[in-house]
């Protein structure tokens, strides 16, 4: 199938309305949650209408029907991400599964090779999202382990030259963004990843900004943990993913107890299942796992090669108009290499809440403020930025609309 925005665009019913008073909706938010096709809105609502019932514990056909579907949508996922089926945990979204594995490593006993204690190190990076910072901070405060991190440059990359004393040989998480959602930069894994593993650390990495817009295979990223949400990747809110290496779930405690998780249970003691099972205890957000499925079946089907190559194309349009623009100050790499459809920007002498106002008020909606990055827009000297986010369903008359907007904001701003 040829790539088509156009087309693309009639399968999202959002974009049969328009805003701010008969406008065409020139939605530039995807970093923050993407818009939703009809078959995924079907999909989450036939699951209420036709199957609803506990997966995993009833003795009837409902029952059945919905663990086949819950389970159905879990084969999708793992498909999509080049993995195993029980290697896939359905979470309520990206932040509680890289909260899952702070608590969990912090429920490890000594023995197991997720203890941290004093002495130990956890790398993250200075463009961190607040989701794969805080609760990394926190688990260093309760185990006594050291935070260290890769600092960003001025290009809005990180700065690998301190690589072998930044992940030293005491290091034993390295938790990092595969794609900024400031800056657009895609990190360099591989380097990362190598030196990590050659000390034993484990590899963790905040998948959202990535996995909905280009091919991932979770094999050939060599990390061992990954983390994406659902909402972002065209699917409902209140789902997230955790994949992990299936020899690590083994070995991971759980990080929260109740049904559904266990093997056993007595009143002083209890076992747990094995993964997945160990890591979804009561019942799971099972409509919206099912519309996530669709999602990614969607997703598949326009192919996400084809969607990332688009949205390049739009980002190279956007940078470029915005270079040409005086005042514009883009916050990240303006080259196209190593970096995905997103596109922060500062302009002088307007506040990034006064610019979004303004091209709200003609139907355009893009992200205002520090986009839960705060060290990094300290890092970069910004308080605020503006950020345009692109996705499938955007095309070039969205881009222009951008940039004609922008361009008014300058003389508006200009004239006081
Ligand atoms: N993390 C989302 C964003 O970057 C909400 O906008």
């Amino acid at each position: 199938m040829t790539f088509n925005a156009t087309q693309i665009r009639e399968d999202f019913p959002i974009f049969e309305r328009t805003i701010r008073e008969g406008k065409r909706l020139v939605y530039l938010d995807s970093g923050a949650t993407s818009q939703k096709p009809n078959v995924v809105i079907e999909a989450e609502s036939n699951f209420y209408r036709l199957h609803n019932a506990a997966v995993h514990r009833g003795a009837h056909q409902l029952a059945e029907e919905a663990t086949d579907a819950y389970e159905g949508a879990r084969g999708i996922v793992a498909q999509f991400l080049g993995a195993a089926s029980d290697e896939i945990i359905f979470t309520k979204s990206a932040t509680e599964s890289l909260n899952l594995l702070a608590y969990a490593f912090g429920n490890a006993y000594s023995g197991n090779r997720f203890h941290l204690q004093p002495g130990d190190r956890i790398v993250v990076t200075e463009m961190e999202h607040h989701a794969n910072l805080i609760p990394w901070q926190e688990l260093a405060k309760r185990t006594g382990a050291e935070l260290a991190w890769f600092s960003v440059d001025e290009s809005g990359r990180l700065d690998l030259s301190d690589i072998d004393s930044v992940i030293t040989v005491k290091t034993k998480v390295v938790a990092l963004t595969h794609q900024s959602n400031v800056l657009g930069t895609i990190n360099p894994l591989d380097a990362i990843v190598a030196r990590a593993h050659e000390v034993g650390a484990i590899v963790i990495l905040d998948a959202c900004q990535s996995v909905p817009h280009m091919p991932i295979d979770v094999k050939g990223l060599g990390v061992d943990f990954l983390a994406f949400s659902g909402h972002k990747s065209l699917g409902p809110t209140g789902v997230g993913i955790l994949w992990g290496r299936s020899e690590l779930l083994n070995e991971l405690p759980p990080f929260l107890y109740g049904g559904s998780m266990i093997e056993t249970v007595t009143m002083t003691n209890s076992t747990w299942a094995s993964a997945p099972r160990k890591f979804e205890a009561g019942v799971p957000n099972m409509a919206q796992a099912v519309g996530l499925g669709a999602a990614l079946e969607y997703l598949q089907k326009i192919g996400l090669p084809d969607i990332h190559v688009h949205e390049m194309a739009l980002t190279e349009q956007l940078i470029n108009g915005l270079q040409e623009m005086s005042g514009v100050r883009i916050i990240g790499p303006a080259d196209l290499t190593m970096r995905g459809g997103v596109v922060s920007f500062t302009m002088a002498n307007i506040h990034p809440h006064d610019l979004g106002q303004f091209l709200d008020a003609q139907g355009i909606a893009v992200r205002t403020g520090h986009h839960c990055a705060w060290p990094l827009n300290r890092k970069l000297g910004v308080v605020a930025t503006t950020r345009a986010s692109i996705y499938l369903y955007n095309d070039e008359a969205d881009i222009d609309a951008l940039l004609t907007g922008v361009a008014a904001a300058s003389k508006y701003f200009a004239r006081g």
